[in-house]
């Protein structure tokens, strides 16, 4: 005689649904926005398809519809010209500079849109790092106060919480006390905090022009084979201030997204990055997967793994499935 039947909890969608452990809602995700110069420019991405870069009027469009849509957060990333691009990120400080001028066009469009904002100088340098260059190395001290300043920036411009991406040692704690000292007590600072060397970040680079002019991210960026490390970097950036952390990437990390859930009290955060996202529409072209369940099943996944928020260039398509 059976007495655990462990199918009678799954005979019905009822009781399926009666039991269910994980759960997604539009208030899980933050998207990805990348723009530029110019007027009425939506393009699309080539390595990704449906997602698009637009200039700043259209962009204003797009978030009234993600918050239409009931997404309540957004995280901006713009594409420099090559000719304002240096090894020192000066334009990453300009106040009238194009992230600058993006954060505002958020906040006229939908001043309650909670805007973060992506803090690294890979999108302002002439080499394509994420810190300043010297002897082909990436120099970590002098980043990070350039790294200060333009969090200062963003803050100044109307961002609600800046997103350091670069993996510099002392970042956290650097930005935390300039945003203190300028008196931006409440601009919070989610910390890509374990953020692996990752082939998958391809077709982002495409959307930004930012692929390395040499070598590769690895002498910041971690090494994909380590657990424990992240964990360190994790504490190290809790310690030092950050609001939220974040894994990423988000697919071949699962394990990490828990190890990082169970290890801090602060909100976790995953980004479902551009390769991840080119995957899906891919084999969906081809007919191979079902690009919507595929996409819900793998946002679930992060979820249950222990992310409490998810960066996603599915989420305005998510969020409509779900509601
Ligand atoms: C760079 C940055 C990257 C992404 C976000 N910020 C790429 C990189 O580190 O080279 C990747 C996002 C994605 O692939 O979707 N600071």
């Amino acid at each position: 005689m059976l007495h655990n039947r462990p199918r009678r909890l799954r005979k019905s969608s009822a009781i399926r649904d009666l039991v269910r452990e994980t759960s997604l809602s539009p208030n899980d995700f933050i998207v990805p926005l990348f723009f530029q110069e110019g007027k009425e420019i939506k393009q699309e991405i080539p390595s990704m398809p449906d997602y698009y870069r637009f200039s700043l009027d259209q962009l204003k469009a797009e978030v009234r519809e993600i918050w239409e849509l009931g997404i309540k957060s957004v995280l901006l990333f713009g594409k420099v010209p090559d000719e304002l691009k240096d090894n020192k990120g000066t334009e990453a400080i300009n106040p009238n500079g194009l992230m600058q001028r993006g954060i505002q066009a958020v906040k006229e469009a939908v001043p309650e849109m909670y805007v973060m904002t992506d803090v690294a100088l890979d999108p302002f340098s002439s080499y394509g790092h994420d810190g300043i260059v010297k002897d082909g190395q990436i120099v970590n001290d002098v980043t990070v106060e350039v790294l200060a300043q333009m969090s200062v920036s963003h803050a100044e411009a109307g961002a609600d919480m800046v997103a350091p991406s670069d993996m510099m040692d002392g970042r956290i704690a650097a930005i935390r006390e300039a945003l203190e000292m300028e008196g931006f007590v409440n601009t919070g600072i989610m910390s890509y905090s374990a953020k692996y060397a990752s082939c998958f970040y391809g077709p982002f680079r495409d959307a930004l022009d930012s692929t390395p002019g040499f070598g590769d991210k690895k002498t910041y960026q971690m090494d994909p084979a380590n657990r424990i490390e992240a964990i360190k970097e994790t504490l190290l950036d809790v310690e030092e201030g950050a609001d939220i952390v974040m894994v990423k990437p988000a697919l071949a990390y699962m394990d990490i997204i828990r190890e990082v859930k169970d290890a801090v009290d602060i909100p976790v955060s995953c980004y479902n990055i551009s390769g991840e996202y080119a995957m899906v529409k891919a084999a969906a072209a081809k007919g191979w997967i079902n690009e919507e369940q595929a996409m819900l099943e793998m946002l679930l996944g992060f979820k249950r793994a222990g992310a409490d928020l998810i960066a996603t260039y599915f989420a305005k398509e998510a969020a409509k499935l779900l509601s």
